[in-house]
């Protein structure tokens, strides 16, 4: 991918003294009482704004979180907490600026955190006077935000048309990186694990992966729509039976390629979506019409497991079971193993997906895990996000 790197900058002395300004996601999930509940994304923040530092530059960072009404600052939409954990891991304060499109004051070898980005008017939709504002305000852009670069607004496109220098940080490369080199010319056997509640929110992911992957390993209410499309009953399991024609379709193709789509042969069922529901394995043939499909059952799991473990290349969104119950976990815990014993290149993205990785402890045992969740599906669709698009524009002069 021909962008400017940060790093070059860097290595090289371009950015001693520059105003530096990061776009970073520290979209972080937090409690009803603000506390930070998983902190990922501040920690793949920091080696960019390290560096930035370490060249010498002064640094601005900011990025959004959830999505606040523009113009109307919140305290719940506050930065704070993430300027609070991101200078444990400096180890230095990190200041948080408001009101601040129209001037920061920051001097080389400083840091500061600019307020939730998204609270700025013309931010969504990228308002070209906002553009112009948030550029003025620094000598190089850097965006290092891989988890918001599917969006194209003011801190994520805007700036970056018009800034001195717009450049790709550390993690925005990284990312690109991993996922090209896991779909661009992967070793095979290549699996994909897509799973999640509904096959309409990943239809077009399906169908892309269609196209590419080996074995295209469906989980959670996705894998019930492909059950129903093999004609197995599901009883009154999570499914869209409008998409089924859409899921026979994406079975077709695989089956053309000579590739599948493992459809499960057994099941974990109960008749309660409840942590404390008794769970019943069944064969994926003799599930009632009363029953809930909550995880996919040990044969299959074991099947998958087997055939991950001989894969060349994995790329994981989404676990396959209910695995926030002890009782439906299995399916999505011997995948995780699998995994992570297997001798694969592996990638995984999604914030379900993220919290599986976590519960198994396989963070070491994985080839690269993203930090995005909607952007990680569009990379994978073979889409160019406007991070990347705008930031070839501007390398290109
Ligand atoms: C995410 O959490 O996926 C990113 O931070 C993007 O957030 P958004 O969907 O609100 O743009």
């Amino acid at each position: 991918m021909n962008v400017i790197r940060f790093s070059d900058l860097c290595a090289n002395g371009s950015a001693k003294g520059q105003r530096v300004f990061i776009r970073a996601d520290l979209n972080v999930p937090q409690d009803v009482d603000g506390h930070i509940t998983e902190d990922t994304r501040i920690r793949a923040s920091v080696p960019c704004i390290q560096m930035a530092l370490e060249a010498g530059a002064a640094v601005m960072v900011t990025s959004h979180l959830g999505r606040p009404t523009e113009g109307d600052f919140q305290p719940a939409d506050s930065l704070a907490p993430v300027a609070k954990r991101l200078g444990e891991l400096l180890g230095r304060e990190v200041p948080v600026l408001s009101n601040w499109v129209d001037g920061v004051s920051v001097e080389p070898g400083q840091l500061v955190m600019l307020e939730n980005c998204r609270v700025n008017k013309g931010e969504k939709k990228n308002a070209p006077e906002l553009a112009h504002k948030l550029a003025a305000l620094c000598d190089i852009f850097v965006h290092d935000a891989f988890g918001t670069a599917h969006r194209a607004e003011g801190t994520t496109y805007g700036i970056a048309q018009f800034a001195p220098i717009a450049c790709a940080g550390p993690l925005l490369a990284a990312e690109i990186d991993a996922i090209s080199k896991a779909l661009a010319n992967p070793k095979r056997p290549l699996a994909a694990i897509v799973a999640g509640s509904k096959v309409s929110t990943k239809l077009t992911i399906l169908k892309s992966l269609a196209n590419n992957v080996d074995q295209l390993i469906v989980g959670g209410g996705i894998a019930n729509t492909f059950m129903l499309a093999a004609g197995l009953n599901i009883g009154k399991s999570l499914a869209e039976p409008d998409l089924l024609d859409q899921a026979k379709a994406v079975i077709e193709i695989m089956k053309a390629r000579g590739a599948e789509v493992p459809i499960p042969t057994d099941v974990v069922t109960a008749k309660t979506f409840a942590a404390d529901a008794v769970a019943t394995v069944k064969k994926a043939t003799e599930v009632a019409d009363d029953d809930l499909i909550l995880d996919i059952g040990p044969e299959t799991a074991a099947k998958l497991a087997a055939q991950l473990k001989a894969a060349g290349t994995i790329v994981w969104n989404g676990p396959v079971g209910v695995f926030e119950f002890a009782a439906f976990e299995n399916g999505t815990k011997v995948i995780a193993q699998a995994i992570a014993e297997s001798s694969a290149f592996s990638i995984a993205g999604g914030g379900d997906t993220l919290a599986a990785i976590a519960k198994y402890g396989i963070e070491k045992q994985m080839g690269y895990i993203s930090t995005g969740g909607g952007a990680f599906l569009e990379v994978l669709e073979g889409k160019t996000l406007p991070a990347f698009e705008i930031l070839m524009k501007r390398a290109a002069g």
